[in-house]
């Protein structure tokens, strides 16, 4: 407090000592603190994240998997290229895949986020159910080093959503701008069939 008090009170009178009126320092002083006030408020947002509300503070234009990772430590989601190219990052916003890291924060505002921390559901004796897109990886055995992974599934789950029956073709199409460095893509479209039969199995 005593800071904040040496602060409106001094910088107002070191640009105005000259005119050492007490009603310019006021004025000067109010406006300070009205800049200084609009500023906390427009760096604090609240996200709605896999059903919580998280609020941050942060600038309204920094990449959405920045905050994700590094302030609320949702590190299911990874960051490969950075320019939206890899689909290493890939979330959810109001069900639709996007890429996290292209993604200003404040883009995200007010709408639905899911990360690959909250595709998973939680059953009625409280044990976690894993999305089907999820399981079928496991079941397949997809993953080599994994860092593309949850982009993998996020896409391919938003996929299943819409398409419960995709051909080959529909995979790959849907598929085609999430890179696997190690090469696993046969195995990652047995893992979306195999989630489709799941998924249809439970309708
Ligand atoms: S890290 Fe976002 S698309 Fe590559
Ligand atoms: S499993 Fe290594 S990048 Fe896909």
């Amino acid at each position: 407090m005593r800071l904040c008090g040496i602060f409106f009170v001094n910088t107002p009178c070191i640009f105005l000592a000259p005119y050492q009126n007490p009603m310019y320092v006021a004025a000067a002083s109010a406006i300070l603190a009205m800049l200084l006030f609009a500023m906390f408020w427009s760096c604090t947002m609240d996200l709605h994240i896999n059903g919580r509300t998280y609020t941050v503070h942060c600038d309204s234009s920094e990449m959405l998997v920045w905050i994700l990772r590094d302030d609320l430590g949702l590190t299911g989601t990874k960051m490969g290229c950075g320019a939206g190219i890899c689909g290493s990052c890939t979330i959810h916003i109001n069900g639709v895949p996007v890429r996290s890291c292209v993604t200003p924060v404040g883009a995200a505002l007010g709408q639905i986020i899911t990360t690959i921390e909250g595709l998973a559901q939680l059953g009625e004796d409280g044990t976690e159910i894993l999305h089907p897109v999820q399981q079928a990886f496991i079941d397949e055995q997809v993953p080599q080093c994994a860092w593309c992974i949850s982009g993998q599934i996020m896409t391919a789950a938003a996929l299943l959503r819409d398409n419960p029956s995709p051909t080959d073709d529909e995979i790959d199409n849907a598929l085609a701008s999430n890179y696997c460095r190690c090469g696993c893509y046969v195995r990652i479209r047995s893992a979306v069939r195999r989630a489709a039969e799941y998924m249809r199995a439970h309708v």
